[in-house]
């Protein structure tokens, strides 16, 4: 079981678009792949149609009242799982915190619920928080995604200071560009600058209306458009990611 979260502390950067499409293509590269929505926006949850099987499971689950299994379901694609976010997902960071705000615990829920699976994505609400430790604690990787402009490359070094602080292997924080308009300046700038960092993809996802038709169409972008552009960039940064994860 290999656990890659999307995450950023800054909200809107594309981090459930990203989650919804590299899990989409794992299960299609045939690894079994469960997605664990943790963000109360739902959002990875609506784009494949599922609903959590229990009602409040996301407290449920923290507070060890129905194990993770039972909180998962099957989508509409072969080898993909997932387990939807509910109205308690809300309460997750003071349900931790009313545990002694230990960051073990997803690990510890992922290791005895979803070890069958070859991989995990978590899809995480922006913000540092009890919930953002425990997703840190437990991921091999964090991939970031960051739109090239200053503040949101700021959100890079603001990641990096925190890892340092909470010894954090650094080695987890992989980022790649998102939204990326070459026509701008500053994206391009940026996406020269940083593609020699090691914590940074060569690919990138550009800004793409097939990738905005995802809520219209409550799909992975492959599944509606899968010869376009969008399709494309996500399959060619997942085999990135991949050859990242696998070493
Ligand atoms: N590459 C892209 N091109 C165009 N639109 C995009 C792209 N990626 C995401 N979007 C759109 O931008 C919006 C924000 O994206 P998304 O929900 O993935 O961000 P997020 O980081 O998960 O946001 P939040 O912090 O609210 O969870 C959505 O409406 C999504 O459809
Ligand atoms: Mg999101």
């Amino acid at each position: 079981m290999k656990i890659a979260s999307l995450y950023n502390l800054k909200g809107g950067v594309g981090k459930t678009a990203s989650c919804v499409n590299f899990a989409y293509r794992a299960a299609k590269d045939g690894f079994t792949t469960l997605i664990w929505d943790l963000d109360p926006q739902g959002a990875a949850s609506y784009y494949y149609n599922a609903q959590a099987p229990v009602k409040s499971s996301a407290k449920k689950i923290i507070e060890q009242t129905i194990s993770l299994k039972e909180a998962i379901v099957h989508s509409e694609y072969k080898g993909l799982d997932i387990i939807p976010a509910d109205r308690s997902s809300r309460k997750l960071d003071l349900l931790i915190d009313a545990q002694n705000g230990s960051k073990k615990h997803f690990k510890n829920l992922l290791k005895d619920g979803a070890s069958s699976y070859d991989f995990v994505f978590i899809d995480c609400p922006p913000g540092f928080s009890h919930v953002a430790d425990n997703i840190f604690y437990a991921s091999d990787v964090v991939l970031m995604p960051i739109i090239p402009t200053t503040l949101s490359v700021r959100t890079y070094e603001q990641m990096s200071a925190y890892f340092e602080d909470k010894e954090i292997d650094l080695g987890k924080l992989l980022c790649f560009f998102s939204m990326v308009d070459m026509r701008k300046t500053v994206h391009k700038d940026y996406v020269q600058e940083l593609s020699a960092d090691k914590h940074f993809f060569q690919h990138y996802i550009p800004y793409l209306s097939d990738i905005e038709k995802m809520g219209v169409k409550t799909a992975p972008v492959e599944v509606f458009a899968p010869n376009g552009k969008g399709a494309l960039s996500y399959r060619e940064l997942w085999a990135e990611v991949l050859k990242r994860i696998k070493g």
